[in-house]
């Protein structure tokens, strides 16, 4: 049976838990995931010989604010066309920008061929927090989980699921992201000095599949007997949230421009929103600021409807104007690209909204 100590009335290994609960705790968790660990396809299962860091690195760069459903697919196929990172270093910015069309925050893919080349330049990822860290891209979160899930380092890992399980485990109750630190803190005090990386992923699966968002399956916990939030009476309270301010609302128009089976793209320029991206052109919506109007559509256009996408920090209302008239050639670069292959333009998707809606108009 576990008891818990609380920190005060005896002294502390590790901040918030006796050194008897932390290992409890990381026994108990690390067991169950030896039996209920995920079947990924980035992952090695419990306890075998770590997974390719390159796999490792992939998979994590792409689950950033994305689930692991979305990104199975993704995954899979960039793992089929560059299948190891000399390959991905080899590959053009814009092949792999077209690849991850459609998994948003498109900076990580920029980053990730950036990341590629630097690492095929040194002949290898480099093993350790703190070099992992300097490399493009790799923040806190990245080089702490590919530390290790691909190098077995102890390091303390903490995404979005680990956030909740831990602020529910210690009873958090001072509202994110200000109690980050003190889940940071916490995160650490239970975080195993052996198996940091399948401990780290058994806190994600609890965190995806036992403690949600919405709710907290105790009776199925491995940890509920050390979960002071579930001894506080309502776990799922926690962690509290501090309110969101709503979300600046845009507006824009993008061109649908047809002639002889082809459409008119352009290439986003390099900086800036969906930066590099294949894109339809549009009347520069991400370039105005917020309550700014957009410029009336008229003359040779045809309004064809309005597609809504929410970017992190504002939501988008993008008109799609479609030319009406058989049209010249638009100005500035771009390129022709057939209807019918649409879909393999590597379009982000509120382009491929915009798109879907200018094709079911014109049906
Ligand atoms: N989310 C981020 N990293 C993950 C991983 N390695 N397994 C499952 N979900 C994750």
């Amino acid at each position: 049976m576990v008891v818990h100590v609380p920190c005060r009335s005896v002294p502390c290994h590790r901040r918030g838990v006796t050194a008897t609960l932390s290992a409890t705790i990381s026994d108990d968790l690390l067991d169950w995931y030896d039996s209920h660990a995920r079947a990924l396809p980035w992952r090695s299962p419990p306890g075998a010989p770590p997974p390719d860091p390159y796999r490792v690195w992939l998979s994590e760069v792409m689950l950033q604010q994305t689930t692991t459903a979305a990104v199975g697919p993704y995954f899979m196929k960039f793992t089929e066309t560059w299948p190891d990172v000399e390959a991905l270093a080899e590959a053009s910015e814009a092949d792999v920008m077209a690849a991850w069309a459609g998994l948003g925050y498109y900076s990580r893919a920029r980053n990730l061929v950036k990341c590629a080349r630097e690492v095929a330049a040194r002949g290898g990822f480099p093993q350790t927090e703190a070099e992992l860290r300097e490399l493009p891209g790799l923040g806190a979160y990245t080089a702490a989980a590919v530390a290790a899930i691909a190098f077995g380092q102890r390091a303390v890992v903490v995404d979005a699921n680990v956030e909740r399980v831990v602020a529910r485990l210690f009873a958090i109750s001072e509202p994110l992201p200000g109690s980050r630190r003190e889940i940071r803190e916490a995160t650490d005090s239970i975080t195993p000095d052996e198996r940091s990386g399948d401990f780290a992923q058994a806190m994600m699966d609890l965190g995806a599949t036992i403690c949600t968002a919405r709710d907290a399956r105790c009776l199925l916990c491995p940890v509920a007997s050390a979960c002071r939030g579930r001894a506080e009476g309502d776990p799922t309270a926690l962690p509290v949230k501090a309110k969101k301010k709503p979300k600046p609302r845009r507006t824009g128009t993008a061109f649908w421009i047809e002639r002889a089976g082809q459409v008119w793209l352009v290439k986003r320029p390099g900086k800036g929103m969906l930066g590099g991206m294949r894109a339809l052109p549009d009347d520069g919506w991400s370039a105005r600021g917020d309550g700014e109007d957009d410029p009336p559509v008229s003359g040779a256009w045809r309004a064809a409807g309005v597609v809504r996408h929410g970017f992190t920090h504002f939501d988008l209302e993008l008109g799609v104007a479609i030319h009406a008239g058989s049209a010249a050639q638009p100005e500035g670069e771009g390129e022709w690209w057939p209807v019918e292959r649409i879909e393999d333009a590597g379009l982000p998707t509120l382009f491929a909204k915009a798109a879907a809606l200018a094709l079911s108009d014109r049906d």
